[in-house]
């Protein structure tokens, strides 16, 4: 792998990146959105891409114009590039997809990279092998291992400057996951797509989208730029990226437009169900729902893929802010909203805490706590994880400089985080905005933090004082902490109001 990777800005695993394409001679700044244009059927013009969305990169496919005469000697003789328009960068694929839908292609891996390379492809796509969820583990294994063999094979190809994707698979098995990344790390390939995602999107499986990932990120180093192959519904990209993936392809925006489907970050809408447009964009702005309807089929497709385009790039824009400003899963905690699934997605994202805190910046402007989910980020686990940090003189290093704390019984022990001392009130992720009626999961994580204080610091007598806590987290509060209820302004009162009152 070469240095054609830079990370800029984390928030959580999100990050906001540069990939430089060098047979492109362009820098890509991730997350990116790779619109999809199909050889055949270009619902919105690449040049129109690049110019009025704002794609600095798209994806196409090499084996479908490998596959037709006219299309591969244009593309031979002319060159993607001018092919299509298209200045910025241009990732092909391989005919994979193909292979998992109709079960057999007629290339190999070396006769496809060869083919991508000479129409002039920036980044060209081995033959993996989409291995489809919940197969046999025997399967995923035995497909994994010739996957890998062509990724071997690929690294040894001449490829000149193009970049070589190198797929990730490993079925639903997450040690498998992590293997096939660990490996396709190992070789001398350069953007590390997450395979055969289609059918668990496709079925709204977000939960085992974030596991799949999250195992394969455990492989890759942070220097290795992900691919989440097939992933089109803007909805779930503010997940995907908190979990750590850079790149996203779209066939939705065209292919939703074909069913007269409108896409949301909440969801999907068929057109013939909108009175209204619920959105800002140039299409939306300047048509109604009905009049979009007595288009002509042709334009109605185009007009409802630019809306699409529009949401997508929309959403990508939002996530980039939202890194920058460190509030990315305050936005996944909103799209979580939109649908029972990408509940499920982010409470997956929850378990894997720990792979998210090793990458978020210590200090953010403000944590806001949502709703129970909140009370798995990474920040309160790192809390959790500091309370047990003792120095030699038996202190609590509970912050990144030279301020270690020892407990005693002025600390305040506050939902989600647990205890504290009253001076770091002010700290993040301490002085989190916090809404006055809590759920039980924020204090169950408080009671987990006061027993982790205890089991660290068995020679200490505590205290809870707390605020009608609910029996089920008092609960969790090992036996030797005392504990009684304070009047709500003792616990959470303002340290600087408590001092006007001493004064
Ligand atoms: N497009 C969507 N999923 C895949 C995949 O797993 N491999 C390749 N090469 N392309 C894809």
């Amino acid at each position: 792998m070469g240095d054609w990777f830079e990370v800029r800005d984390y928030d959580a695993a999100g990050r906001i990146g540069e990939l430089t394409v060098p047979r492109a001679d362009v820098t890509v700044e991730t997350p990116a959105l790779l619109p999809v244009v199909n050889p055949h059927v270009r619902t919105v013009e690449p040049a129109r891409m690049e110019s009025e969305f704002g794609a600095e990169i798209l994806i196409t496919n090499g084996y479908i114009l490998y596959g037709s005469e006219d299309a591969r000697e244009s593309a031979l003789s002319d060159g993607l590039h001018d092919l299509y328009d298209f200045s910025g960068a241009i990732m092909t694929d391989s005919g994979s997809f193909q292979l998992s839908e109709y079960g057999e292609i007629d290339v190999d891996t070396r006769e496809i990279l060869d083919f991508q390379r000479d129409i002039g492809s920036d980044i060209g796509t081995p033959v993996d092998i989409p291995t489809p969820p919940d197969v046999s583990r025997e399967q995923a294994a035995d497909e994994l291992a010739t996957t890998q063999e062509r990724l071997e094979l690929a690294a040894e190809v001449e490829t000149g400057e193009m970049l070589v994707n190198a797929p990730v698979q490993g079925s639903t098995y997450p040690d498998l996951r992590e293997r096939a990344a660990r490996d396709a790390y190992g070789t001398d390939l350069d953007v590390f797509p997450v395979g055969a995602m289609v059918p668990l999107l496709n079925d709204y499986r977000f939960a085992d989208v974030v596991d799949m990932v999250a195992a394969a990120k455990r492989g890759l180093g942070a220097d290795a730029p992900v691919h989440l192959f097939g992933a089109g519904h803007p909805m779930m990209f503010a997940l995907a990226v908190a979990m750590g993936c850079d790149l996203f392809d779209s066939a939705a925006y065209a292919l939703y437009a074909r069913d007269d489907r409108y896409l949301t970050v909440r969801g999907t809408e068929h057109l013939e169900d909108l009175e209204y447009f619920p959105c800002e964009c140039p299409i939306c702005a300047s048509h109604t729902p009905d009049e979009l309807e007595s288009c002509g089929d042709a334009d109605r497709e185009r007009l409802l893929a630019e809306h699409n385009l529009h949401v997508t790039f929309g959403e990508i824009r939002r996530i980039k802010q939202a890194i920058r400003q460190g509030n990315l899963l305050e936005l996944v905690e909103a799209r979580a909203r939109g649908h029972p699934t990408m509940l499920d997605g982010y409470r997956a994202l929850g378990d894997h805490a720990e792979q998210l805190e090793a990458t978020d910046p210590a200090t953010k402007d403000a944590f806001f706590y949502l709703s129970g989910e909140s009370a798995a980020r990474p920040e309160v686990l790192r809390h959790h994880q500091r309370l047990e940090r003792l120095d030699a003189d038996g202190e609590i290093l509970l912050t990144e400089g030279d301020t270690n704390e020892a407990y005693d019984e002025s600390w305040r022990v506050v939902p989600p985080f647990g205890p504290f001392p009253r001076d770091l009130s002010e700290v993040y992720p301490l002085n989190a905005e916090v809404p006055e009626r809590l759920d039980e999961r924020a204090y169950a994580r408080a009671a987990d933090g006061v027993a982790r204080l205890a089991e660290a610091n068995p020679d200490v007598d505590f205290t809870l004082g707390h605020t009608g806590w609910p029996a089920r987290a008092l609960d969790r509060v090992p036996a030797d902490v005392d504990t009684y209820e304070l009047g709500v302004d003792d616990a959470f009162g303002d340290p600087e109001d408590d001092a006007d009152e001493t004064a």
